[in-house]
């Protein structure tokens, strides 16, 4: 990924959804430059706010009976165990370990947004 900016590219017409992803850009594009005690508030900000928008979509696929739901919640269920990895990570001191998980995650999002948050955002367009 070039930059890290929730640009037009990456919207998906789903306000829930597109308002989410915009909070997780802005905390992902300042995260790596902070220094120690405010990287890890921001490490458990960010699990926060990925537990909160990927609870949306669970919720999402549910009501509209979506039927890739296994696939994706399953894909949520990956994204929530490395975050709380790095959590732990940091927690036990391994802090450029935590660093290297936190760096991978724009490129992980992005990927996300392009492929399976874009099937469920058409899916749920279609009911309106
Ligand atoms: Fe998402
Ligand atoms: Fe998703």
């Amino acid at each position: 990924m070039d930059s890290i900016v929730f640009g037009p590219d990456l919207a998906l017409g789903i306000p829930v959804m597109d308002q989410s992803h915009r909070i997780i850009f802005d905390l992902l594009q300042s995260i790596d430059a902070l220094p120690r005690p405010a990287f890890e508030e921001a490490c458990h900000q960010l699990a926060e706010e990925f537990a909160q928008d990927l609870a949306e979509e669970n919720h999402l696929m549910e009501a509209i009976g979506y039927p890739l739901a296994a696939t994706h919640r399953a894909a949520h269920d990956s994204l929530l165990a490395s975050l709380d990895q790095a959590c732990c990570l940091l927690a036990a001191g391994d802090e450029s370990s935590a660093r290297r998980m936190v760096r991978a995650l724009p490129d992980w999002v992005e990927a996300h947004i392009n492929t399976m948050d874009l099937a469920l955002a058409i899916a749920a367009s279609n009911l309106k």
